[in-house]
This record gives C-alpha cells, sequence and structure tokens, in this order.
C-alpha cells in the first residue's frame, strides 16, 4: 500500500471528539482540523450549549467532515424512538445508545435509524473502573458487563460498539459484526485524565479497532493540527 493511501485510511479512522464549550469553539477547531481527521464528534457539553444549531453550522462549514453525535441516549424506547427520528433529520453518521438499556430498547433506535445513520452502543464508559461498576451496584467486572452489552448491541443491528481498549478483544470476540470505537485513546506522551483505561493509537488498531475517539489530546495539545497528524501516522504505520 502506498504511504498516501495508508495515510487516507488512517485519518478516515480518526474522530476528534469536540468537547468544547460553544459554537464558535467547535467550528473554529472543525475548521483548523479539517483535512487531518476523519470525523467529528459532537458531544454533551456542547450540544446541551448549542442545540442542533451547531450540528447544522459544522455541517455547513465542513460537509466534507460525517458527524458523530455521541448523545449516548438510555431512556424508554419511545422516547429513544423520537430522538433518533430527530437526529435523522440532522443528517449525522452516528449516534450513540447505553447498550445498558438492553436489546429492545436498542433494536427500536435501529429500526428508527433505517440505515439513514448508524447506531453505536455504548457498553461501560471508560472513565469506569471496576470499583467505580462496584460502586454502582453491578456485580459484574467492566469487561463482562462489555462482553454482555455487546452481545445485546450485535443482537439489536447496531452498527458498531463503544468499548475501551482493553476490552477490544473480548468485544470482537462476542460480536465480530460490530465495529469498534475506541475512546480512551492516549499517545505515549500524552495525559491520562479522568480516563482509566487507556490505550495508545498503535495498540488500538493492533486489536482491531475500526474508529478511534480522541479528545484532549489533540483539542488540548500545543499543537492540535500536529498532534491529529502524529496520531494518523502512528495509525498508518499499524494497518
Ligand atoms: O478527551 P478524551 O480523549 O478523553 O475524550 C474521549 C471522548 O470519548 C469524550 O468525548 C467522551 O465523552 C467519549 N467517550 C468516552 N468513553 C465512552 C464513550 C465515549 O470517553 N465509553
Amino acid at each position: 500500500m502506498s504511504a498516501d493511501r495508508a495515510y487516507d485510511l488512517a485519518r478516515a479512522r480518526l474522530i476528534v471528539a469536540l468537547d468544547l464549550p460553544d459554537a464558535d469553539a467547535a467550528l473554529a477547531a472543525a475548521s483548523r482540523l479539517r483535512g487531518h481527521v476523519g470525523l467529528i464528534k459532537v458531544g454533551l457539553e456542547l450540544f446541551v450549549a448549542e442545540g442542533p444549531a451547531v450540528v447544522r453550522r459544522l455541517r455547513e462549514a465542513c460537509p466534507e467532515l460525517p458527524i458523530f453525535l455521541d448523545l449516548k441516549l438510555h431512556d424508554i424506547p419511545n422516547t429513544m424512538r423520537g430522538a433518533v427520528r430527530a437526529a435523522r433529520r440532522l443528517d449525522v453518521r452516528f449516534l450513540t445508545v447505553h447498550a445498558g438499556s438492553g436489546a429492545s430498547h436498542l433494536r427500536v433506535c435501529v429500526d428508527e435509524a433505517a440505515g439513514a445513520l448508524g447506531i453505536l452502543a455504548v457498553t461501560v464508559l471508560t472513565s469506569q473502573d471496576e470499583a467505580a461498576c462496584r460502586e454502582a451496584g453491578h456485580t459484574r467486572a467492566p469487561a463482562e458487563l462489555v462482553e454482555l452489552r455487546a452481545a445485546a448491541a450485535a443482537a439489536a443491528g447496531c452498527e458498531g460498539i463503544v468499548c475501551s481498549g482493553e476490552e477490544l478483544e473480548r468485544v470482537r470476540a462476542a460480536a465480530p459484526a460490530l465495529a469498534p470505537v475506541i475512546p480512551g485513546i492516549r499517545p505515549a506522551t500524552a495525559d491520562r485524565g479522568d480516563q482509566q483505561r487507556i490505550i495508545t493509537p498503535a495498540q488500538a488498531i493492533a486489536r482491531g479497532a475500526r474508529y478511534l475517539v480522541v479528545g484532549r489530546p489533540i483539542l488540548s495539545a500545543p499543537d492540535p493540527v500536529a498532534a491529529a497528524d502524529a496520531i494518523v501516522a502512528e495509525i498508518a504505520a499499524a494497518l
């Protein structure tokens, strides 16, 4: 494979999390990073601050960058169906729902998405370690919970699964059809922050990640473009 082709494939797998306080900051970051990342992720902070208008503005400003709407829906099926219907109108590529809702809730979302957008199931947050899961009342270890939820997501027809790199191999074995989307990515030199279960970009690719979600290691870097390029280079080398 040529180096250019490897870089294109690598870039398409990098999702930058626009965890920023307002639309101006998000638009500035997206404009700066276009051509250096594959997708942009709009998460709760930005969506709660700016609403769907920020998604429309990002689409208008950077039409070539697909949007991943990371709202981690967790509600009764009727409400989740309505939210998926609304997300379809925003023309986003991916929407997250909590796999802890169970397979029937996930199925409603997949039905409503009708192939117009991909439903990604969130298994266990990468900020939650074993102690946090126990404190939340779970009797199973994070890895077991992830496996159980991956099977539910696959049964419901989700496109992908969000899990930590540590559980990637287990998830792939439990649900091989799902595209693994991996947050908690930290290049060897980056700060861990509040993430507990972290992995480097090269490790994530070697273990079978389809997409890598990276926020602070890019946005908080002195040069975000250089940070994104370094991650793409690491992915390309590992492909
Ligand atoms: O800054 P950092 O790289 O830690 O950002 C990770 C992103 O991935 C955040 O936007 C966070 O909401 C998201 N995420 C996560 N763990 C999950 C699902 C999503 O960290 N299980």
